[in-house]
């Protein structure tokens, strides 16, 4: 087996996002967030600093009104559709995106083979 299972869509109310720590590292390296029916998957690092995680507390990546991702660090907002950042220290740079699969009964799964290329 390549792949592996992260959850259901159900899992994820709108608007929500949840972190995920494959490695059991102590420290999510990913990310996924619901929005508007659509899963979008990133990275859990700034663009703006190194190999800076985004949330304040575990699973807390998007803004108060869940409009926007946000860094906990300095505060940058990325749209959640493109992961662009549109205001804060890196603007206009973005959050990379991670393929995940989602398959017809709606279970998500990511391949081996990105977890490695994007060092998850
Ligand atoms: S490290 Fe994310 S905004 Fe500075």
């Amino acid at each position: 087996m390549n792949k592996i299972l992260l959850g259901v869509i159900d899992d994820f109310a709108e608007e929500q996002a949840k972190g995920f720590d494959l490695n059991h590292s102590g420290s999510d390296t990913f990310f996924i967030v619901r929005s508007k029916n659509k899963l979008f998957a990133y990275k859990d690092s700034c663009p703006h600093y190194g190999d800076t995680t985004l949330p304040w507390k575990r699973h807390h990546y998007l803004n108060n009104v869940a409009e926007y991702i946000v860094c906990a660090a300095h505060g940058a907002l990325f749209q959640i559709e493109n992961g662009k950042c549109i205001q804060g220290p890196c603007l206009g740079q973005k959050l990379t995106k991670v393929p995940i699969e989602i398959s017809e009964q709606n279970e998500i799964w990511i391949d081996q083979t990105i977890i490695k290329e994007f060092n998850l």
